[in-house]
This record gives C-alpha cells, structure tokens and sequence, in this order.
C-alpha cells in the first residue's frame, strides 16, 4: 500500500526493502499517514532535486553525506555508472554503514565497484577517508548533505561547508537544515517540536539549528579554503519540518 496516489515525485521501492521493519509498522503512530504528510512531502522533495540535479549536471562524482538508507546507488547507480563512469560516495557513520552493507549484501545488490561506503564521524578529522576511498578533489562533484545538519555540531557544519568550498569548480553542495523551533510558523511548530522530542528521545538530540541567513553565512567560513564560492538560497519549504535548502555553486561555472 502507498500512501499517496500517483503521480509520485520519487519511485523507491527498494528502501522499505533496505529498512526491513518489523511486522505491524505501519500501525505506529509515528507512521501515521495523515500525521505523517508534511514530513513525507519534505523528504521525497528534497530526494527528487538532489537526484535530479546529479543526472543534470552531468557530473561522475556524487557525495552523499550521512546517506543513511539513501537507495539513488540501488535505483540509478547501475546506470549511470555505465553512462558516465558515475561513482557514489556515501559517507555516513561506521555503525548505520555496517548495518547498511549487511542489508544491501542479503539482498542480493552488494556493493558494487562504483559504490564507495566511507565510514567516519563527521565530529572528526574525516575529509581524507573520501580520498582514501578514489573521491578526486581535482574533478567537479555534487555533494549532499540532506537531513543531516541537525545532528551536527555548528562547528562541524562549519567545516564541512569549508571543505566542500575547496572543491574543484563546477561542484555543488545542497543541504538541508531546520530552523529554530521559535521561528517557525506557529501551524507547523508542535510537528517540529515533536521532532526535536522524538530525535532526543531515540538518543540523537538535534544539535544545529539555522535560520536561513545563518547558513548563507558559512559562505565566509569557506574563504579560508582560499577558494571561495557564494551561497545562495536556491528555493525556501516555509512547510514540513520548519526546514530550507540551500545550494552553493563554485564561481565562474554555472548559475
Ligand atoms: C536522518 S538521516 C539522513 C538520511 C538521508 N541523507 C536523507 O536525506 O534522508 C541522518 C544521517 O546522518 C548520519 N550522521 C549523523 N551524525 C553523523 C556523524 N557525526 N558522522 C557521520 N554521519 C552522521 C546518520 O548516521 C544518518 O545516516
């Protein structure tokens, strides 16, 4: 059963799959249907513009930061991989990543030569393990960090933009981040707030929050790269989770 008629923004069959519930999920509440809406149109949103922007701008690195159950390599690895040499970097925690390769092996899609899992904690000295793993900071990348900030200190936000800024032109970050509780509109503060409730509750507190001209102000952080790019709010969701995106483009390539 689906929860949404079609047409669907996302096709994934792959992740319920990759995830394995136990029997009766979807009877929990936090699996509501009608509950469930905004965060359901959140995420499959920002999943469709990164997946698009990755076929769009052609190139044959993409990086996914804290990928979690992130199925693109399942769905269009094989492909794109044939097509243009394309290499999925999912970068994510050694625990969730170790339990992820398990799934993905049971299943019978394995790990494929084009598919690199690197393991590190974000909180740490983490950039060369993707280089270890044959991420060629000379070629343009995608890198995406969705869902992911919230869980991060500032500081290691902070780094992250900075190392991204230092990427070969034609790269591209896209985030995701979620406002202050205090900031969002009033119709959709208790869902965030249940948010924060429930992610400290399950033991990974929310740690970061941003306001948008916040996150446009790491801009300056990436100056110490010595290559500096701009910040720009591509597109703003005033709904789901009190969240925003934003992409940052190396100068002089596109716009
Ligand atoms: C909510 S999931 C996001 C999954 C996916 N990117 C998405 O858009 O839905 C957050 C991911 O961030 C990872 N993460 C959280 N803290 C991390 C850290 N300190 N270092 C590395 N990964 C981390 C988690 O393991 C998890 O896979």
């Amino acid at each position: 059963m689906r929860a949404d008629p079609p047409p669907h923004v996302l096709e994934d069959d792959i992740g319920l799959r990759l995830a394995g519930p136990e029997d009766g999920w979807r009877e929990r509440p936090d699996m509501d249907v009608a509950a469930t809406r905004r965060t359901r149109a959140s995420i499959v949103a920002r999943t469709r513009y990164v997946e698009d922007l990755v076929v769009e701008r052609g190139v044959d690195q993409y990086v996914v930061l804290g990928a979690g159950l992130d199925t693109f390599a399942q769905r269009r690895g094989p492909e794109l991989a044939a097509e243009r040499g394309l290499r999925v970097f999912e970068v994510d925690q050694p625990g969730p990543q170790a339990w992820k390769r398990q799934r993905l092996e049971r299943l019978g899609f394995g790990v494929p030569e084009w598919l690199r899992l690197v393991p590190v904690d974000f909180e740490g000295d983490w950039w060369g393990r993707l280089a270890e793993a044959g991420f060629d900071p000379g070629r343009p990348a995608v890198v995406a960090s969705t869902g992911v900030t919230m869980y991060l200190t500032r500081e290691a936000n902070a780094a992250t933009f900075r190392l991204v800024a230092g990427l070969a032109p034609g790269s591209t970050l896209i985030t995701t981040f979620l406002r202050p509780p205090e900031d969002v509109e009033p119709d959709q503060r208790p869902q965030l707030e249940a948010a924060v409730r429930g992610a400290r509750a399950a033991g990974t507190p929310f740690l970061s929050f941003f306001r948008p001209a916040e996150i446009l102000a790491l801009a300056p952080a990436s100056r110490a790269s010595g290559r500096p790019g701009t910040f720009r709010r591509r597109s703003w969701t005033s709904g789901t989770s009190g969240g925003g995106r934003t992409a940052y483009d190396r100068p002089g390539e596109r716009s």
